[in-house]
C-alpha cells in the first residue's frame, strides 16, 4: 500500500500574519489525519517561519522551486543546500507555471530533479497537458515525454526518490477539475509507462493529482486506485478546506 501525500502549494501567496494563522489552524486539526503525510510548500522567504512553527509536528514542508546551480553569482536564485538548511523534505520541480511563465523545459526540469535528489530532497515532479494538447488527444504522449526526460537523465530508479504530480494545466486554478475517471486514466497510464522500465518502481511511486482539488471533490479523486494524494493550490490556503482534503486521504 502506498502512503498518501497531501501537499499544499501556496504559490506566491501569504504574509507572516496569514501564514501564522494558517499553520495554527492546520496544526490544530492535524490530529484527525490518520495515515496520510501532510506537507506545505510556502514561498522561499517564509521557509524559516514555517520551519520554526512546524518543527516537532507531523507536518513536513518543502520549497516550490530550486536552482540547478550549487552556489555563486546567480542573483535571485535559491540553491538546494539552502532549501536543505531550512529542513525541507520536498521541493516542487517543473510546475506548469514554471514551465509556461518562466520557460522551463523538460531538460531543465530533469536537471532540477537531479540536483534536488543529489541534495537528499524529494522532488515533486509536476507533469500534465494543456487544454490544447488534451483536445488534440496527445495527453499520453505529453506526460510520457515529461517523465522520459527524467528517466533518460537519471535512470528509472530515480523516480523512487521522488513523487510525481499529474496536474492537467487546464484544471489548475480554473475550478475545472479532471473527473475522477479522467484523472485515474492518466495516472494509470503514467504507472504503466514507468512499469515498462521497472515494475517495482512503478508499484511504489506516489502519483498525486493536482488541479482544482478541493474539500468537495477530494474523496472521489482520492478513491481512485492510482491516485496517491494531491498537490493543492487554492484550497491549501484555507486551513479547514486543506484539512478536509487531508482527512479524505486517510
Ligand atoms: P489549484 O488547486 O489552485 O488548481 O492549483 C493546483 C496546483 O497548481 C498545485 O500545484
Amino acid at each position: 500500500m502506498r502512503q498518501k501525500l497531501v501537499a499544499g502549494n501556496w504559490k506566491m501567496n501569504g504574509s507572516k500574519a496569514s501564514i501564522k494563522a494558517l499553520l495554527d489552524g492546520i496544526k490544530q486539526g492535524i490530529g484527525d489525519v490518520q495515515s496520510a503525510e501532510v506537507a506545505v510548500c510556502p514561498p522561499f522567504v517564509y521557509l524559516g517561519e514555517v520551519e520554526s512553527q512546524l518543527q516537532g509536528t507531523p507536518i513536513v514542508w518543502g520549497a516550490q522551486n530550486l536552482s540547478t546551480e550549487e552556489k555563486g553569482a546567480f542573483t535571485g536564485e535559491i540553491a538546494a543546500s539552502m532549501i536543505n538548511d531550512f529542513g525541507c523534505k520536498y521541493v516542487i520541480v517543473g510546475h506548469s507555471e514554471r514551465r509556461s511563465l518562466y520557460g522551463e523545459d523538460d531538460a531543465l526540469v530533469a536537471k532540477k530533479y537531479r540536483v534536488a535528489r543529489a541534495a537528499g530532497l524529494r522532488p515533486i515532479l509536476c507533469i500534465g497537458e494543456t487544454l490544447e494538447e488534451r483536445e488534440k488527444e496527445v495527453t499520453n504522449e505529453v506526460v510520457a515525454r515529461q517523465i522520459a526526460a527524467v528517466i533518460d537523465l537519471e535512470g528509472v530508479a530515480a523516480l523512487a526518490d521522488g513523487v510525481i504530480a499529474y496536474e492537467p494545466v487546464w484544471a489548475i486554478g480554473t475550478g475545472k477539475t479532471a473527473s475522477p475517471e479522467q484523472a485515474q486514466e492518466v495516472h494509470k497510464f503514467i504507472r504503466e509507462q514507468i512499469a515498462a522500465s521497472d515494475a517495482e518502481v512503478a508499484r511504489k511511486v506516489q502519483i498525486l493529482y493536482g488541479g482544482s482539488m478541493n474539500a468537495g471533490n477530494a474523496v472521489e479523486l482520492l478513491a481512485q486506485e492510482d491516485i496517491d494524494g494531491g498537490l493543492i493550490g487554492g484550497a491549501s490556503l484555507k486551513a479547514e478546506d486543506f484539512l478536509t482534503i487531508c482527512r479524505a486521504a486517510g
